[in-house]
């Protein structure tokens, strides 16, 4: 064979070397045995690989992790977190259907939701997360999903998912709900009742802030119906990112444990501060539906969010002064960050909503990360020092 032939099909054995730890199949399709093989295969009378945006065993293992974690039947990897939430609408819904969402949602599902899936004649209505337990004045004969994220996005406001799942059950309504900020590890939404659940694996499960990715995980009969709208559309997760997020769930159990401690510990202290309005944090006795918190999830989670008497002006402040935390758009990272949804992540939205979702423009979140505890108190305590002397010190 010429050299261009043989750098191009010679392989290495290491496909059936038994690797302790799994490799990537980074290959956008797979190869037949012979063109019976191939028929059986595209007729779907024969399971296995065909085409990476259908299947891959890289994108497999991640799924099948998932899946156990939040003890579901099957599940669908997606490119992000957005395109699962697009996947699951645009697979489930049709013209004329109705949606109930809680208000307190992620500045693009609202969008999606209100901007988007109307032009298809799909509408919604959006509710405050403490009426989602009593929704059924807003129930119609086309309403298909009731949609919730809890602890919401950046307010952590809380929604008793056995209790919406039960006045879904009894309206065969599909209840979905968006896992990012809990995990499986904190809470499994399917146990409690809920028939889909949406995850932006690109927070905690990557939890290094390396990919993006997005997972629905559900029955296998809801699952098959996903799939048939995504083989199509498109929306598949990468079989390198795939590789990182499957690696990444092998640890998020022990990484949660000190998400949640080194958050808890921070709350508590913030809360003695007499610069800080308020902290809210679920498994604070202060937050208002502690009672919930401790209920539906095992442990209250990495972000806090707080606001400084002065408001805006002092977070702001209080942001530009810290050295440890980053100023970046993510949460659920190793690296503690800390943003102003205000002004970044729900600016789209406009004022009425976001005071509707608790969204203060003197609101400041926290993602708590894994570094030391006492680093980060240390960082934090400095910029409340810092903040309570004037900006500008004559040097004369
Ligand atoms: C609660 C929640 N859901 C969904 C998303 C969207 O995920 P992605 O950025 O992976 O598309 C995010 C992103 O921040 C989120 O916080």
């Amino acid at each position: 064979m010429k050299e261009s032939t043989l750098a191009i099909r010679t392989k290495a054995s290491s496909n059936q070397i038994p690797g302790h730890s799994s490799p990537i199949h980074l290959t956008s399709s797979f190869q037949f045995e012979n063109s019976e093989e191939m028929r059986a295969l595209f007729a779907e009378e024969q399971q296995g690989n065909v085409y990476s945006r259908y299947s891959n065993p890289s994108v497999e293992e991640f799924l099948l992790k998932l899946t156990a974690l939040e003890k579901g039947q099957a599940g669908w990897a997606t490119a992000s977190g957005m395109a699962a939430v697009f996947s699951t609408f645009a697979a489930l819904l049709e013209q004329g259907d109705h949606v109930i969402s809680s208000n307190a949602l992620f500045g693009s599902t609202h969008k999606l939701l209100n901007e988007v899936f109307t032009k298809w004649g799909i509408s919604s209505d959006f509710l405050l997360a403490g009426e989602m337990t009593s929704i059924e004045d807003h129930i119609t004969d086309q309403t298909k999903i009731v949609y919730i994220e809890t602890p919401s996005n950046p307010g952590l406001e809380l929604i008793d998912i056995a209790a919406v799942a039960e006045i879904c059950k009894a309206r065969n309504i599909l209840l979905v709900v968006d896992n990012c900020f809990a995990t499986p590890i904190l809470q499994k939404p399917l146990e409690l009742g809920a028939d889909i659940v949406i995850h932006s694996a690109t927070k905690y499960i990557d939890g290094q802030g390396r990919t993006l990715g997005g997972a629905i995980i559900s029955s296998q009969e809801i699952i098959d119906k996903v799939q048939a709208f995504s083989r199509h559309s498109g929306p598949a997760l990468s079989p390198f990112n795939a590789w990182v997020l499957s690696k990444s769930l092998e640890t998020l159990d022990v990484r949660l444990e000190r998400h949640c401690n080194n958050a808890l510990s921070i709350a508590k202290w913030l809360e003695q501060n007499e610069q800080v309005k308020f902290v809210r944090y679920p498994h604070l006795p202060s937050h208002p539906q502690y009672d919930l918190a401790i209920k539906q999830m095992k442990k209250g989670g990495g972000i806090i969010c707080f606001e400084l008497q002065g408001g805006k002006e002092a977070g702001l402040r209080f942001m530009d002064e810290l050295k440890l935390f980053s100023i970046t758009a993510n949460l659920g990272d190793t690296r503690s960050i800390v943003t102003h949804p205000s002004s970044s992540t729900h600016s789209k939205l406009s004022e009425e909503v976001r005071l509707e979702m608790g969204i203060t423009d003197g609101l400041i979140r926290l993602s708590i990360g894994l570094e030391a505890v006492e680093d980060l108190q240390e960082d934090l305590n400095r910029s409340l020092k810092a903040i309570k002397k004037p900006r500008f010190v004559n040097a004369v």
